[in-house]
């Protein structure tokens, strides 16, 4: 009916668009990367693969992969004046507010990628984002620590170049560990798209005003960055680690999420889609499992996560209100025994979703979806008139 306005707060059961990148079944717990099911593409697949296929449409042949590769080799590396702005922020800043600003100031050093019409253009923008990225995701991690920005290795494929820009050290041979590059890849893989979230929605709608890729990517950065979304990787380990401290008693942490008047929730647990596991947390929680015994790693956090999934998985609360692990739960444990600080958790995130966000950006621009604008119900004050200071 016209005029009539359904009111679905947090856009719970709200089309927002038509696409045909990615396929979730919340109740199934399916999760498809255009119709390939991600089982599948993280067992037998490679994040620049990935990349292609989502931004495409179709897996590669080797040739595509080859120039896909090639291209983005051609732009390894990033403006140095773009040191200057990492080198104003304290080295406390966190991660994802230092990387939202330097996606953004991209755009002042590739202003064509701004005004772009065709898929020739978006492709393009693309390419040197996703090259460009890794620099500027390896370069945030090495400002905490003082450490020198490098620009990329073309020998290497692309996870091994962002593993070496962000973890290489000053005067030592980098040694490419394969156990830790095949983590990064299913890791990166299992985060590279989820549909219409939070991010990803955010992305679509400053694109929606044709606004340039990048700064529609800078504002999905500043999305995923929160607690409740991507942020939660780091909320994870940090309550793990509160847990631990508390004395490892999981049943009180439990009790903690379910009462009401506590504000605290189980980090890593829920999900506005998934009312089953989250199919990216049983893969995380088996790929962890592999590579702590790789590594030889005995993890605290680990054994406290899975007796707190134990008992959750249990409580009446929970089953309930169908809540599960989902792909934050376990991720932190991957990245703690690769050597990633907690700070950087929601920076691999944002890695792994980039070529989501391009692809979800590039089909909205292509289809020519209209800018957003959602409505409202107002509930404010009712039309009065304005009354002068000496009478109020
Ligand atoms: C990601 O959307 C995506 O696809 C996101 C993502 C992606 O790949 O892009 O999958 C990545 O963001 C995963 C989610 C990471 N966030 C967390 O782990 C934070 C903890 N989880 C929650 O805050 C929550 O579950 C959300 C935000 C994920 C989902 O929130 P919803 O769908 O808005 O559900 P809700 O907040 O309305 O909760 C429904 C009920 C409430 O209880 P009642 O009011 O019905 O009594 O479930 C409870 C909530 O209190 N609840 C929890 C809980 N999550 C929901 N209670 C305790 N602990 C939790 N984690």
């Amino acid at each position: 009916q016209t005029g009539l306005i359904t009111l679905d707060l947090g856009y719970k059961n709200t089309g927002a668009t038509l696409s045909e990148i990615t396929y979730l079944d919340g109740d199934q717990g399916e999760l498809f990367y255009r119709g390939y099911p991600i089982e599948q593409i993280a067992e037998k697949s490679n994040f620049t693969e990935v990349m292609y296929l989502l931004l495409h449409g179709e897996l590669p042949t080797e040739d595509q992969l080859d120039t896909f590769n090639g291209n983005i080799k051609k732009y390894n590396f990033v403006a140095e004046e773009m040191k200057k702005i990492i080198d104003a922020f304290p080295r406390s800043a966190h991660p994802m507010g230092v990387l939202s600003t330097l996606t953004s100031a991209l755009t002042a050093f590739n202003p064509k990628s701004v005004n772009v019409q065709s898929k020739e253009e978006m492709d393009l923008a693309a390419e040197l984002l996703i090259a460009k990225f890794a620099h500027l995701a390896a370069w945030t991690y090495r400002k905490t620590l003082g450490l020198p920005l490098n620009h990329g290795d073309n020998s290497l494929d692309y996870v091994e170049n962002f593993y070496k820009m962000a973890f290489r050290l000053p005067n030592e041979e980098f040694v490419i560990n394969p156990v830790v590059t095949a983590a990064l890849n299913k890791l990166l893989i299992l985060h590279a798209d989820h549909e219409q979230n939070c991010s990803t929605s955010t992305v679509r709608m400053v694109g929606s005003a044709h606004t340039g890729l990048f700064a529609s990517v800078s504002a999905g950065i500043s999305a995923l960055w929160g607690p409740l979304h991507g942020g939660a990787n780091q909320a994870v380990i940090e309550m793990l680690e509160l847990i631990e401290k508390d004395g490892g008693d999981v049943n009180k942490w439990v009790a903690k999420a379910k009462d009401k008047n506590d504000s605290f929730r189980l980090m890593g647990f829920g999900h506005r889609v998934y009312k089953n596991f989250d199919p990216r947390a049983k893969i995380i929680k088996k790929a962890a499992d592999d590579l702590l015994a790789a590594l030889g790693i005995e993890d605290k956090a680990l054994d406290i996560a899975m007796q707190l999934e134990k008992v959750a998985l249990e409580d009446e609360y929970f089953i309930e209100r169908k809540l599960y692990p989902n792909v934050d739960f376990y991720s932190g444990i991957i990245y703690r025994a690769l050597g990633i600080p907690t700070e950087m958790f929601t920076v691999m995130f944002a890695l792994g979703r980039l070529p989501g966000w391009i692809a979800q950006w590039k089909e909205m621009r292509l289809k020519g979806d209209p800018i957003g604008r959602p409505r409202q119900v107002y509930q404010g004050a009712q039309k009065r008139d304005y009354i002068d200071i000496s009478n109020r």
